[in-house]
């Protein structure tokens, strides 16, 4: 392992973050709360070297952990806010929601650095990924008020069908409980939060085990910025927050981020599913297929920043590299240099691109998949898999075949497992067996071999991708799978649509209807029945 951690006293006066105003804090009911309940120690992946040597984990701050009577509260005051539809937030006129979400929107930016420095802290994710995931929200929370002005503006339209005249337009579905992942806490969280919120829900966000106190420093501008009640933030333990709130049957529509495991946990507490929405970004195991013509520099560079960018713990990561026999030892062989010419190290040191893994005993349990591939025959390939405290070197390993547990499991972290094949028909064959369906990697330069795997496969996963590696992005692109990896579509556009249902206000287009609508609109008496649009 070339890089290390560093020694007590050294840590660098531009990475600190006082958390004296965060500690312990949450949003109910628009109200700034401290609790007092108990809380656990927030313990950083970022460990500091001891005088005789120990590694220790650095303390970040404390977080709130919630009883489930708080949790009910939050809950409370969210179906409160909502009041069957009838409450101020989801019954406003769309231009006062497109407002606060735009004061919103603006404060984000003071907060910047804070939320930056908690996610090195808290996640280890580099300064640049850390800079990049606030940029993106906020870029996605501007794209969200521009991609509902348009929708706005083509709800105002009337249609004329069979002899009825009808408004339609999408409405709430009502109190959404929203769950993110750790590894972009925020990004992913408001992917859901935000166009939940934007379109008249209210929102109770249960926030995730790692990466939770980056919330916190937005905390005041949801607070200062919308009604009381329509927007909820807590912690603590999932069972015990997450459990009575999706018991009660009171939750809308869950937006989850996170494994199909815990998904179906939370669905199955509903006491009347059928009422229940979800959308979901689950597991994956996207592979990349390196076809016997593929530009093998480009592959690598792609599968390299495809499989270990934050480490690996990305859902779009690559997680199977298929190499063509004919060029297999050519790309395993510049593969592996390129993995560990990889700079290790903390996150605020320029040009790092593997630091240390937040989730407790990861390192371990990488390890222990590559035992189990090693032991059926497979090969470490690379000065990886070395384990220092939260330090896990990337570990390269070949070949891969059916039966290890490396083939099908998704391993979220800095492992690659790289698999040898010999006909097409193995990829399609693989996708046909995997549990997941999300994306797929594609290198190579015959036209026809590349039309053949995209028919193949377009029908199994949600994207292709061609000579680049699998990713979520642009935001306006749709973003979902299937099987266990998804469930609905999250992209500016699809996300409005996901949290809210289309609804009609119909007639029949003769008199004295046509006037009664009229008189309605010139008099600007509804909210819903209007021709009033934003610019
Ligand atoms: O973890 C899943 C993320 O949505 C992936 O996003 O492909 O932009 O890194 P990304």
């Amino acid at each position: 392992m070339r890089a290390s951690f560093p020694t007590e006293g050294t840590l660098p006066a531009n990475v600190r973050v006082d958390t004296r105003t965060l500690d312990d804090r949450y949003l109910v009911d628009g109200e700034l709360r401290t609790w007092s309940g108990g809380s656990a120690e927030v313990r950083s992946p970022i460990c500091v070297r001891k005088a005789d040597g120990t590694l220790e984990r650095v303390v970040v701050g404390r977080m709130a952990q919630l009883d489930a009577a708080e949790a009910r509260r939050a809950l409370e005051a969210a179906s409160r806010a909502w009041n069957e539809g009838r409450g101020p937030w989801a019954s406003t006129r769309v231009a006062r929601r497109i407002g606060a979400m735009e004061a919103f929107a603006s404060k984000m930016g003071e907060v910047r650095e804070d939320v930056v420095r908690l996610l090195m802290w808290e996640i280890a994710k580099t300064r640049k990924d850390a800079e990049t995931e606030f940029d993106r929200t906020v870029q996605y929370v501007r794209d969200t008020i521009e991609s509902l002005k348009g929708l706005d503006r083509d709800s105002t339209r009337f249609v004329m069908e069979e002899g009825f005249l009808g408004q339609i337009r999408r409405s709430p579905l009502g109190v959404v409980l929203c769950m993110g992942p750790f590894n972009y806490p925020l990004n992913e969280t408001y992917t859901t939060l935000i166009p939940a919120l934007i379109m008249g829900n209210t929102i109770v966000s249960k926030l995730p085990k790692y990466g939770a106190m980056a919330h916190l420093p937005l905390l005041r501008a949801l607070a200062e910025c919308f009604p009381a009640g329509v927007v909820n933030v807590i912690q603590g333990d999932g069972p015990t927050t997450v459990g009575p709130i999706m018991a009660s049957g009171d939750v809308d529509c869950l937006a989850f981020i996170g494994t199909s495991r815990v998904v179906n946990i939370l669905k199955r507490q509903h006491p009347r599913p059928n009422r229940l929405r979800s959308i979901t970004g689950l597991e994956a195991k996207n592979p990349a297929v390196v076809l016997p013509d593929a530009d093998l520099d480009v592959a690598v560079k792609e599968c390299v920043s495809g499989a270990l960018t934050f480490n690996g713990q990305r859902c779009t990561a690559l997680k199977l590299i298929f190499v063509h026999e004919s060029v297999a030892e050519a790309f395993v062989e510049k593969f592996s240099a390129a993995v560990d010419a990889l700079k290790i190290g903390m996150p605020w040191e320029p040009g790092v691109q593997i630091t240390p893994l937040p989730e407790e005993g990861k390192p371990e349990l990488l390890a222990r998949l590559v035992e189990d591939a090693t032991s059926k025959g497979a090969r470490v390939v690379n000065a990886g898999n070395v384990v220092e405290g939260t330090l896990y070197k990337p570990a390269v390993v070949y070949p891969v075949k059916p039966g290890m547990r490396l083939y099908t499991e998704e391993q979220f972290g800095p492992v690659v497992p790289i698999a040898v094949y010999r006909d097409d028909a193995e990829i399609d064959a693989f996708m046909r067996d995997s549990a997941y369906g999300q994306q797929v990697a594609l290198f190579g330069r015959d036209p026809k071999r590349m039309a053949g795997l995209i028919d193949a496969l377009v029908n199994q996963v949600s994207r292709i991708n061609l000579n680049t590696q699998c990713r979520r992005g642009p935001d306006t692109f749709p973003f979902t799978g299937r099987k266990d990896s998804a469930e609905g579509t999250l992209s500016v556009f699809d996300a409005l649509r996901a949290f809210s249902i289309r609804t009609v206000v119909a007639t029949s287009s003769t008199e004295p209807n046509k006037e009664l609508v009229s008189g309605i609109i010139s008099g600007r008496l509804s909210s819903f029945l209007s021709t009033d649009f934003i610019l």
